[in-house]
């Protein structure tokens, strides 16, 4: 018998009570400087009350003068760390886990919101890519600190880490562009100064792209070396499929996972229980789930206690629009959110 949906399961150091992943989603209520509210420990607390086994949270910058949307988290000295102390209290005290997806917004920095413009990995003097290593395991140490249970550090969707692999994003002609060795290095640095930094015992995932290093198996090989505790695939495309619901990035993730035995779990069409249990009988050992979430976030104890197996999300892509000036998180359910009316205006009915 294969994997099951609602039974513990291990991921490296965390004991899950199921199989079932929040997916990073960002949940663009932090106070304007960047703070974390009070509105982000609710959502992920109510996503761990509702049966998810393990909560990522959106990704929060570990550099503040690179943060990729008004309503995103940045996590370094500054931080009110009793927000995050809240957060792991009540997502363990529901039974569930907690990590924090850490990032470097690269070429996605707003300006706008940065007064100043983003920075792609060509722009990196070596000095200001020592600090940054060390502006990730400083932002590790403080999850740590505070409780949470781990971090995912963010390396897909052509945030820096994901541009700094892309041979078409990295133009370096230093160690770190050219061969996948030298577009690693740096990755490679940061994960293993992270793990200098919170020990054994402290979960680290990344979220890769399936489709833009060129070699999906040289990555995950390195990802092993480099001792991540498990790998969400998703891809630079994840967000151009509206409507579609079906697990994107399967065939990916098969063809590339001979002789890799580091927990893989690709990300993206999971929509019901029937394509939650496609991707485990493939031999993925969880499942993650980002914009069902945001339309329903009960929906794995929907699923858990047999009331409703299909989504009710469209996969519309409206959740998007909340970069576009829009003060709700579902467009379908809309519900508004104080923290972004504040930013976008009152929410009216389009
Ligand atoms: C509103 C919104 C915000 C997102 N924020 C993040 C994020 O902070 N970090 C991340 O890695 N992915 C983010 N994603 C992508 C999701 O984690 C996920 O990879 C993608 O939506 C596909 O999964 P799904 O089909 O279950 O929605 C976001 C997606 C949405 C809709």
């Amino acid at each position: 018998m294969g994997y099951q949906l609602f039974e513990p399961a291990c991921l490296g150091p965390l004991q899950l009570k199921n199989r079932t992943i929040r997916s990073a989603t960002n949940e663009h209520v932090s106070e304007p400087d960047g703070q974390p509210t009070l509105e982000w420990v609710r959502i992920l607390t109510e996503l761990a009350e509702h049966e998810v086994g393990l909560v990522i949270s959106g990704h929060m910058t570990v550099d503040r003068t690179q943060r990729a949307a008004e309503g995103q988290i940045v996590l370094d000295r500054q931080t009110d760390r009793s927000l995050l102390i809240q957060a792991a209290d009540r997502v363990h005290q529901a039974g569930g886990r907690l990590l924090a997806q850490i990032s470097h917004s690269g070429m996605k920095g707003l300006e706008k919101v940065n007064g100043c413009p983003p920075k792609g990995p060509d722009r990196f003097s070596h000095g200001e890519l020592d600090r940054l290593v060390e502006q990730f395991a400083e932002g590790a140490r403080i999850c740590q600190e505070s409780g949470l249970d781990g971090v995912q550090v963010h390396n897909a969707h052509g945030y820096l880490l994901s541009s700094f692999l892309n041979p078409e994003e990295n133009h370096r002609t230093d160690e770190y562009g050219g061969s996948l060795e030298n577009r690693f290095r740096l990755l490679g640095r940061i994960l293993a100064s992270v793990r200098a930094a919170c020990g054994p015992d402290f979960a680290i995932l990344v979220k890769a792209d399936v489709n833009s290093c060129g070699d999906l198996h040289g990555l995950l090989e390195r990802y092993q070396r480099a001792g991540v505790d498990g790998v969400e695939l998703s891809g630079v495309d994840f967000s151009k499929r509206p409507g579609k619901k079906e697990p994107f990035y399967l065939r990916e993730a098969l063809s590339a996972r001979e002789g890799i035995q580091l927990p893989l779990i690709p990300v993206g069409g999971v929509f019901s229980r029937a394509a939650a249990e496609q991707v485990l009988e493939a031999g993925f050992p969880f499942v993650s789930f980002s914009r069902s979430l945001i339309c329903q976030p009960d929906f794995v104890a929907r699923m858990k206690a047999g009331t409703q197996d299909e989504s009710r999300c469209a996969a519309c892509n409206g959740c998007y629009q909340i970069y576009r000036r829009r003060p709700v998180r579902c467009v379908q359910h809309a519900v508004p959110v104080p923290q972004l009316e504040r930013v976008y205006g009152p929410y009216s009915k389009p």
